[in-house]
């Protein structure tokens, strides 16, 4: 059974005040905040096992070098790849976009070629495909959505060709909640001889992943949103393409042996793990996956359906505002504006009620545009939060609405 009171006690964080008030952090979809199990493993990892991975004979680096392999085993089952070469680290899952797009992108996309992303994505889905496509001279294409936040799907027909390389495309989008039907997706692109990248920094957190069952050919995630550090995330690949792309990085550690005359690479999935890994962070991550294992899965999924629910329900009475997504099928995130009020202000004035949420373009400028406005208040909820963090925040928006309206 999920009990979120229980569950909260395990976030610190959870317990401090933002002027005076209790925080309600709802801006959860930019950054989650951190269970003590990952806390408490980083600092004793630091405090007591600290040496690099992969290079020393001595006690703590083979001892953080296991730590930092079993972390890549737990991340590998978390993702349904009974592969560990196929798992690699990055720094987040910006960096394992731009891996892709430039060691596999720079040797399998040329001139005249297209790449597809939807217009949904996260700035870090849309840039560097754009860079690429710029580099080469190939053309990207923009699988659009209507106005409630559903991929127009009847027009990826028309986007794809045999020229089509990649389909880069986001689990749930940070802005409209939406989570597409992505098998379709996955299996049309393959249809035309084309590789598909999920963006799931969103969708690892609010739903299960199996790799192998969806079929995408790349999985990118942070770890900072799925409960763990800051500064780690992972790039799944397959096997196949993974081998074909030559490295991204070079330096240290991905090396089998460098003459000034030729380097050789070493196997996956080191070979884009240029440099001193971030392997504290990486068994950080791997503590968080293992601390969402302790919990009902189920029953997480529910709550935070039901806590979405009833804010999507209860900003639905208030005059004058306007929630963007309104798909059945999306995850925990509520964007909205409230006619002639500034998202920059509605979020100010709730942040001295305590309450935290997101304001801005969230880095998905297109999405902005396709609805013709600068910004979007966003509340998004985790696992943590209550009924109770909603009513508050509704009331702060009423109140906020009276103020500045
Ligand atoms: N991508 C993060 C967000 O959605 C930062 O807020």
């Amino acid at each position: 059974m999920f009990e979120v009171e229980k569950i909260r006690g395990e976030f610190p964080i959870l317990g401090r005040e933002v002027y005076g008030k209790p925080l309600v952090y709802l801006d959860n979809a930019a950054t989650a905040q951190k269970p003590r199990t990952v806390i408490d493993t980083v600092a004793r990892l630091y405090r007591e096992e600290n040496a690099n991975i992969h290079r020393g004979v001595h006690f703590l680096s083979e001892r953080c070098t296991a730590f930092y392999e079993d972390a890549r085993k737990t991340v590998a089952e978390a993702l349904g790849t009974p592969d560990v070469g196929e798992v690699v680290f990055t720094a987040g899952a910006t960096a394992s976009i731009n891996t892709v797009a430039w060691a596999w992108g720079g040797k399998f996309v040329g001139e005249g070629d297209n790449v597809v992303v939807s217009e949904m994505e996260h700035h870090s889905n849309i840039v560097p495909w754009q860079m690429l496509c710029e580099r080469v001279g190939a053309e990207l294409r923009v699988l659009r959505f209507d106005d409630e936040g559903a991929l127009k799907m009847e027009e990826l027909d028309g986007l794809l060709d045999g020229r089509t390389k990649m389909v880069a495309i986001t689990q749930a989008s940070n802005t409209l909640g939406t989570m597409p039907n992505l098998k379709p997706i996955v299996e049309k692109a393959h249809a035309v001889g084309a590789v598909v990248l999920v963006d799931g920094c969103q969708g690892f957190v609010h739903s299960e992943v199996n790799v192998r069952e969806l079929g995408c050919d790349f999985y990118a995630f942070s770890s900072h949103k799925l409960y763990g550090p800051n500064g780690v995330g992972v790039l799944y690949g397959r096997r196949e393409l993974l081998e074909a792309m030559p490295p991204f990085l070079g330096g240290g550690d991905m090396v089998r042996k460098v003459t000034f005359e030729k380097t050789t690479y070493a196997d996956l999935p080191l070979k884009f793990e240029a440099g001193t890994a971030n392997y504290i962070d990486a068994i950080g991550l791997a503590e968080a996956i293992k601390f969402l294992r302790t919990l009902d899965r189920q029953g997480v999924l529910a709550h935070e359906k039901a806590l979405l629910e009833y804010a999507t329900e209860e900003l639905g009475k208030v005059e004058g505002l306007r929630i963007y997504g309104t798909t059945e099928d999306k995850c925990s995130i509520v964007s909205f504006n409230v006619e002639g009020v500034h998202n920059f202000d509605l979020g100010s004035v709730l942040d001295r009620s305590g309450v935290a949420i997101r304001t801005g373009a969230h880095c998905a400028d297109p999405v902005m545009a396709h609805y013709g406005v600068q910004g979007m208040a966003r509340a998004s909820f985790a696992l943590y939060n209550t009924a109770e963090e909603v009513d508050t925040f509704v009331a702060a928006v009423k109140k906020a609405i009276r103020m500045l309206k």
